[in-house]
């Protein structure tokens, strides 16, 4: 029989039913460090007393009105995020799903409005994760989030990840609108773009006018130790989105963009009727406020120096579990030689929190306000955790 909630999920058995910080308290007491932060969600770790504090004020005030009406919350986080980047506008989603869908809207309403409707083709690239909509999975295009859901939604083209000469091609096709990437491909297995390739196409876009987007869903908001990870690279998008880290653990995306970029757009032309709500907002801006601080930034990339090393020794000590490191700041992945399940579940067992991605590799995505000493107890708990998957050798 099937259960109340679809299963899409193959769900581990923990029920966590409160956290604070890094530690995440399962039903039966035990607590787990958490090193997955809700994917990459709670960059300010649990109930962190200033999220807590905007959420709960809010609540006692108004929680909902609706776009036909100025929301002065949702105008405050725009105008933090138009200060913080290379973006002139924003538009303000439940999700990162909602902002690849307004992205790609938004690509292809800027040349049709340009009188070139024929320049509507996406390019992308294997490997990435842009969502689970129908524009979202036609554009990470791999079977296994498309088969079965047919026919796909048409206007995507795909270039193998790391393949420059096919992408110079591909950018010179004359119907493309624009190239959709992450920085550093986080389903996809923690595969950071490098520098001198995003510079290349950022130089290939101003090339052929194709829109730049960037989808800094999961590595943006602090968690490479700059406020978004293009920023390593020296250079700016046209269209960004963002979400997860935004809101700390209450559901908001949003589409930042140049206003060149978003001049297709006019009203009518997009909507949403929870996005930018006075609630998600409030907690945005108290995230905003936090983690776009230079301070707090620089603490993200010390830990990240910290993790990084202990992590390369781990790798060092474990070569039969743990092939390599890689990553960028306070996103890494361990790519394994044993199955990254049994890794997972092998550190379950040892009360820690990681999670699986593809290309046989394991994501480590903490709280980007991490202790040290929750740090090298992480660490510690791979390592028995590494020691309890390679069988003891015969006396
Ligand atoms: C890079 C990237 N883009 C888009 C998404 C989709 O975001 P959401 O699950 O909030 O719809 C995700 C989610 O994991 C992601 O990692």
């Amino acid at each position: 029989m099937i259960s109340p909630i679809l299963p899409t999920y193959n769900r581990a058995p923990l029920s966590f039913v409160s956290g604070e910080g890094a530690w995440l308290v399962e039903k039966d007491g035990r607590r787990f460090l958490d090193l997955g932060a809700g994917i990459a969600v709670n960059v300010l770790g649990h109930a962190h007393p200033a999220l807590t504090e905007a959420l709960t004020a809010q609540a006692g005030q108004l929680w909902h009105t609706s776009n036909l009406y100025h929301i002065p919350r949702q105008e405050e986080l725009a105008e933090r995020l138009v200060a913080a980047t290379f973006a002139d506008t924003c538009f303000f989603t439940n999700s990162g799903t909602e902002a690849c869908e307004l992205a790609v809207k938004m690509a292809r309403k800027y040349w049709s409005e340009k009188g070139q409707p024929e320049r509507h083709v996406i390019l992308a690239f294997t490997g990435s994760f842009h969502g689970r909509s129908s524009a979202g999975i036609a554009a990470a295009g791999s079977e296994k989030m498309t088969k079965g859901f047919g026919p796909l939604l048409p206007g995507f083209r795909h270039v193998p990840f790391g393949d420059h000469e096919a992408l110079r091609a591909a950018m010179a096709e004359p119907d493309v609108a624009a190239v959709i990437l992450e920085p550093v491909q986080g389903e996809g297995g923690i595969i950071p773009v490098p520098d001198v390739c995003l510079k290349g196409l950022r130089d290939l876009c101003d090339e052929t006018g194709a829109l730049m987007i960037l989808d800094e869903v999961q590595c943006g908001m602090g968690r490479t130790g700059k406020l978004f990870a293009h920023e390593w690279a020296g250079i700016a998008p046209d269209i960004m989105m963002v979400a997860k880290g935004i809101g700390g653990g209450f559901p908001l995306g949003a589409l930042l963009a140049t206003e060149d970029a978003a001049s297709g757009m006019s009203a009518g032309s997009h909507g949403s009727t929870y996005g930018g709500n006075p609630l998600a907002c409030a907690v945005g801006n108290a995230v905003m406020e936090i983690v776009a601080e230079e301070s707090f930034l620089s603490e993200v990339r010390r830990k990240a120096g910290l993790l990084r090393q202990a992590l390369e020794g781990l790798v060092a000590s474990h070569p039969e579990v743990f092939e390599l490191v890689r990553g960028s700041g306070l996103m890494l992945g361990l790519k394994c030689r044993v199955p990254a399940g049994d890794v997972v579940q092998a550190a379950y067992g040892q009360q820690l929190c990681i999670v699986p991605a593809a290309d046989n590799t394991v994501r480590l995505l903490p709280p980007l306000n991490i202790e040290d000493e929750d740090i090298r107890e992480a660490v510690a708990r791979l390592d028995r955790a590494a020691v309890s998957l390679v069988p003891a050798p015969q006396a």
